[in-house]
């Protein structure tokens, strides 16, 4: 099956996008390793109305979102939060 977990994904990208649409300034998607490690091997920073479109690739296999964001992928669409900078305590 196309989707099964564990396909090959060509270095060029998987063929599938995902979509960020920032809703504030300052909201980071970072994208972080595929394999053992996982770490952060890039990071991108949109103001608010900023989009960007995206492939999971060799290299990237998740990323993570800080910020307000709208965020469009094959499973559906999901809102980021605002990142607290104030943590409680
Ligand atoms: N290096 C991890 C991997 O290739 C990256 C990863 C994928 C990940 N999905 C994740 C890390 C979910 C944390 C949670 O599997």
């Amino acid at each position: 099956m196309d989707s099964e977990a564990g396909d090959h994904i060509p270095e060029g990208g998987s063929g599938r996008y995902i979509v960020v649409k920032a809703l504030e300034d300052g909201v980071t998607i970072m994208g972080l390793t595929r394999g053992r490690d996982t770490r952060s091997h890039h990071s991108e920073r949109l103001d608010a109305g900023e989009v960007m479109v995206a492939q999971f690739t060799e290299l990237t296999a998740a990323i993570k979102i800080r910020g307000k964001a709208e965020i469009f992928t094959d499973v559906g669409r999901v809102d980021s939060e605002t990142a607290s900078r104030h943590p409680v305590g």
